[in-house]
This record gives C-alpha cells, sequence and structure tokens, in this order.
C-alpha cells in the first residue's frame, strides 16, 4: 500500500504542532508554497476540507488522485457525487454518512473493488485502519419481501488501526473495536466490539485475542 512519498526528496517531518522542521528538503519547502494553490484549484470539484493531511500537506500522491477524480469522477463519472477523491476501481455510495481520517484517504484510491455502502446508514473508520482490495462494507440489506427496496440501515462502525482482509465482507450493524484484524474472506455479521482480536471465517469467529499493545496500531509514538 502506497505511503504518501512526499515530492521524492526525503522523508517529511513536522515539528510540534506540525510545523515544518528543519529537515524538510529546499524542494519540499518550495513543493508547499504550491498546495494553496492545489487547494484552490482541487477545491472546484472536491470539497476542500477532504484535500489536507499526510497525502495533501507535504505529498504529490494525493494530487495525483484529485487529477485522476476530476477525469473520472467529474468527467466521466465514476463516484461523480462523492466529494473527495475516490478511484474509479471502488465505490462509495454517497458523501455523507462516511467518517474517516484524512490521512487515511488512500484507502478509496488503491487497490480495488471495496464497496462502501453507506446510502442507509453511516460508515464510521477509525484512524490508522486498513482495509484491502474487495472488501464490502454494508449497512443495508434488500427487503426480502421486496428486492426492490431496502431494510432500513444499520450504522457500521470500525475501530482505529484495524485491518480488514482481501475479500472480507461487514454486515450491516457490526461494530469492531480498535485493533481488530478480519480475516481473508471472512463475513463479519456480528459485533466484535472489544478490539485487539482476530476474527476469521464465515461466520467470523474469535481465533485469538491481542494483548494490548501486541497489535502495532502505527499511531503510539515508538
Ligand atoms: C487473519 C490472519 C491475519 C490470521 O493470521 P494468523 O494470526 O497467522 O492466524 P493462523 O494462520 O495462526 O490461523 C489461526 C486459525 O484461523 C484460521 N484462519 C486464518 N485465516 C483465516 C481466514 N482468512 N479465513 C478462515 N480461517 C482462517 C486458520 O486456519 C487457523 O485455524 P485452526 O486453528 O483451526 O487451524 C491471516 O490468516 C489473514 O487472513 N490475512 C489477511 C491477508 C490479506 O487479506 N491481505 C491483504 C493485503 S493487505
Amino acid at each position: 500500500m502506497t505511503q504518501p512519498s512526499g515530492t521524492g526528496t526525503g522523508p517529511v517531518t513536522a515539528g510540534e504542532g506540525g510545523r515544518p522542521t528543519a529537515s524538510r528538503t529546499l524542494n519540499q519547502r518550495l513543493f508547499s508554497l504550491f498546495v494553496p494553490a492545489f487547494r484552490a484549484v482541487g477545491g472546484i470539484f472536491f470539497d476542500r476540507k477532504r484535500l489536507v493531511g499526510i497525502y495533501f500537506d507535504d505529498s504529490t500522491v494525493g494530487w495525483k488522485w484529485v487529477l485522476r477524480g476530476i477525469l473520472f469522477q467529474k468527467i466521466l463519472g465514476f463516484n461523480r457525487n462523492i466529494s473527495w477523491p475516490v478511484s474509479p476501481l471502488n465505490t462509495v455510495s454517497i458523501s455523507r454518512n462516511l467518517e474517516f481520517d484524512p490521512d487515511d484517504i488512500n484507502m478509496f484510491n488503491e487497490m480495488s473493488g471495496k464497496y462502501f455502502q453507506n446510502f442507509a446508514a453511516p460508515i464510521r473508520i477509525g484512524k490508522g485502519t486498513w482495509i484491502a482490495s474487495n472488501v464490502g462494507i454494508i449497512t443495508a440489506n434488500h427487503d426480502p419481501t421486496d428486492l426492490n427496496r431496502h431494510l432500513p440501515g444499520q450504522e457500521v462502525v470500525i475501530g482505529e488501526a484495524c485491518w480488514i482482509g482481501m475479500n472480507a465482507m461487514i454486515l450491516p450493524g457490526v461494530h469492531l473495536g480498535p485493533r481488530t484484524i478480519v480475516g481473508a474472506g471472512s463475513v463479519v455479521t456480528r459485533s466484535f466490539p472489544e478490539g485487539d482480536c482476530v476474527v476469521v471465517g464465515n461466520p467470523a469467529r474469535l481465533v485469538r485475542t491481542l494483548a494490548p499493545g501486541q497489535a502495532d496500531d502505527g499511531l503510539t509514538p515508538k
């Protein structure tokens, strides 16, 4: 999965309060001068509040997604109404009802086959969570008595620093606690709100609990 590469001139470090530090290269300083202009232009097509964070502030990666989004979303119509860049290979139902951290916007722009079905209820995704290809996160089933309609939606909550393996399905109403790992191909039909665990299979069952700190959430300073 792509980590922001900056401008390709070395590591980007932010000082206290996000201020640039002396380790920023000249190229990175020059690049950051253009970011407000990129954001102004990108804001014509997308919600500029979404065009922030590690993929935009010191990196060209997010801006490439913006360019791709202008072509595929705004001109060709894939995910047209979504207010942030989303790959044409992934699908988001609507812009509202999806909570995620700006630094995790890569989940919509990398890999393929992901479906965030959020038109009926919110999907809330905690900071630092990774979602692999072909994952479905579903908030509403079809009404079995009338397949042209949906049953009322149920919110899906995925905690911080979870990892959802390839081809997993998260079904309506599921809540996963922080640092939950969902095995590839699993169908999660019920909640595991405690977190710090590995769940696998169809229906997903608990196979392992992780001691606090055993799962590296990537959020805790070392
Ligand atoms: C969930 C996962 C991380 C577990 O790894 P692990 O902790 O090493 O688990 P183990 O291999 O020890 O397996 C524990 C048990 O769960 C079962 N199991 C593991 N993964 C499973 C899966 N995806 N589906 C069903 N059962 C699974 C094993 O067969 C084993 O069962 P057993 O105790 O009856 O023999 C791993 O199996 C997995 O699915 N990884 C996802 C990979 C992926 O999607 N990557 C995408 C790129 S980001």
